[in-house]
This record gives C-alpha cells, structure tokens and sequence, in this order.
C-alpha cells in the first residue's frame, strides 16, 4: 500500500464536484512513502525532464536543479524550503490536497505555498484529475525561486482574497487568470515558445500537445481577453496563451481588479476556442479533436 490521503467531504464548484481535506497544515509524513510511490516519483521525473528539455521555460528547468530536485527520491520539503525561503522568501506547507477557495489564497498572500503530500498511484500515472505531490511539487514550485514570479503568486493571494469578498463572478473572473497563466501558460523565448503552466509541465501528453499539435490557438497574453474566455477541465485546452516575460505578467496585473470585474460582468464570456478580431495570433488551431461543449 502507498501513503493515503484523508477525504473529508466532497464539494460542488465550478470545477465540478471536487474532493475538498482538512484545510490543516500537515508535516510531510516522508518516512511514511513506501518504495513504489519512490519509484513513482522517479518514473514520473525522469519521463517528464526528458519531454520538457526543449518545452519548457528554460528557468523552469534550472530552477529544478537549483532545488537538487532528482529522481531518486521524492524531495523532503524541508529540505526544498531551505532553498526556497532564501531565494524569495517563500515556504512550501504540507497540505492533504484541493483546499478552499480563501484559505488558499490567505497562503499564497502570506507567501506559503500549499504542497499535497502524497503522490498519485501507479495507475494514476498518466492522469488524475486532482492535484498530487507531482503536480504541486515539480509543476508549481519550480518559478517560486523566479523572484518576479514569486510576487505574482503573492499579487494573485491578494486578489484572490479581494475577489472572494467581492462575490462568485469576480472570483471566476480571476480564477480564469490563474488557469490560462499558473497552471497553462506559455512564454515566448528567444528560440520559441516555451512551456511555464504547472498543468501543463506535470501532463505527458499535453507538455506535447500546447507545442506541437496544430489543433489549439496560441495566442498572445491578454488581461482582460483570458478573463473573459472560459476553459476545459477534463480535455487539453483549446487556447493557449503566451507571455512575453514574468515582468509583463506581473505589470498587467497590478492595476486594481475592482472596475474592471464590474465591467466584464456587462459581457459574454469567450467560448475556449474562440479567436478574436483583436487577438494577437501565434498559431490558429484547426479545431481538430475538439468537444463541441463542456467549456467552463
Ligand atoms: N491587481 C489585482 C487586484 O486588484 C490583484 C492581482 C494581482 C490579481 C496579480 C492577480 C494577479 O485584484
Ligand atoms: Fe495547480
């Protein structure tokens, strides 16, 4: 058996019905990983160092070094925080999965960044729908030592915890930032596009797709444009879109999200393949494979 995580009810959000844990801090319960979920972590490290060599953000990568990240075994956070909390002055804090809303973006507004402890099944290996250690650990906290990064992340806390005060439109507004850049952000570098979105870096098949495959539009960062366009959860995006640097992210973000969360509520929101007159177009996808429903 491999290390289990503890359930405590089940949640409808707009993301569906999602398992919601104690929102507790927990220690990382590392003496408690048994040899298979070890050589999880290894499998899935060595698979995904391999696809991301040329795909990923070229800092992402380095970051991962610089935190002696290896496939040997699964990382101590402490260990990971010693780095961490120097470079940036950000800690990782064990956590037993998806918490709500508020009490995840009070962790990021203090500069804590949660980590699921424990890692998905070998079955899982390919998929699983929620966030694991693997998912958390290598997709998110490599950019945490990126210090124009790591205030973002601190930036995006804030607002998330204004937005939540504000009401459920203004909180899925935001929330549409977080997917399209966080968790499925490309970034244009000097030799081509480049993967930095966690949800991306810790999927095998889709580290592949946002690049390659001809079907999804890759489109320039937007603000106001991601805010408006809905996503999928349960296929690869349609719509990719692409930062030109951190600093650009971080600059487009610091203006207060008040007026402009009144003003979008007045419009349609963009259907997740949608191209529109204005949009600075890297690569319009052919549409291939698409679902025709189930945009979020
Ligand atoms: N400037 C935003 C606000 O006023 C906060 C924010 C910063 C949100 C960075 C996302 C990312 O709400
Ligand atoms: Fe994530």
């Amino acid at each position: 058996m491999n290390a289990q995580p503890r359930r405590v009810e089940h949640q409808q959000t707009d993301k569906g019905s999602v398992p919601v844990y104690t929102t507790a801090v927990v220690e990382q319960p590392w003496s408690t990983y048994k040899t298979e979920d070890h050589a999880t972590w290894a499998t899935l490290f060595r698979r995904q160092r391999e696809i991301l060599e040329n795909r990923a953000a070229r800092e992402f990568l380095d970051n991962q070094r610089k935190f002696g990240m290896t496939p040997d075994a699964i990382p101590k956070f402490d260990d990971l925080n010693k780095v961490l909390r120097k470079a940036t002055g950000w800690e990782l804090i064990g956590v037993e999965g998806l918490l709500p809303e508020l009490t995840f973006f009070d962790h990021l507004a203090n500069r804590r960044f949660p980590v699921t402890w424990w890692l998905r099944r070998p079955d899982q290996i390919d998929y699983i729908s929620e966030p694991d250690l693997f998912h958390d650990l290598f997709g998110h906290v490599p950019l945490l030592l990126n210090p124009v990064f790591a205030d973002y992340m601190e930036a995006y806390g804030c607002g998330g915890v204004k937005a939540h005060g504000i009401g459920a439109e203004a909180l899925s507004t935001l929330t549409r930032l977080y997917w399209y850049t966080v968790e499925f952000g490309l970034i244009k570098q000097d030799d081509g596009l480049r993967i930095y979105g966690s949800g991306i870096v810790s999927s095998k098949g889709e580290s592949i797709h946002c690049l390659e495959s001809p079907a999804p539009n890759r489109l320039g960062f937007d603000l106001e444009r991601i805010m408006r366009t809905r996503y999928r959860i349960d296929t690869y995006q349609k719509t990719y879109f692409v930062i030109d640097s951190y600093e650009q992210l971080m600059k487009a973000t610091e203006p207060d999200f008040t007026p402009i969360y009144t003003r979008l509520a007045k419009q349609e929101s963009i259907p997740a393949g949608q191209i529109l007159q204005a949009d600075k177009v890297y690569h319009q996808g052919t549409g291939e494979g698409w679902a025709n429903d189930g945009d979020v």
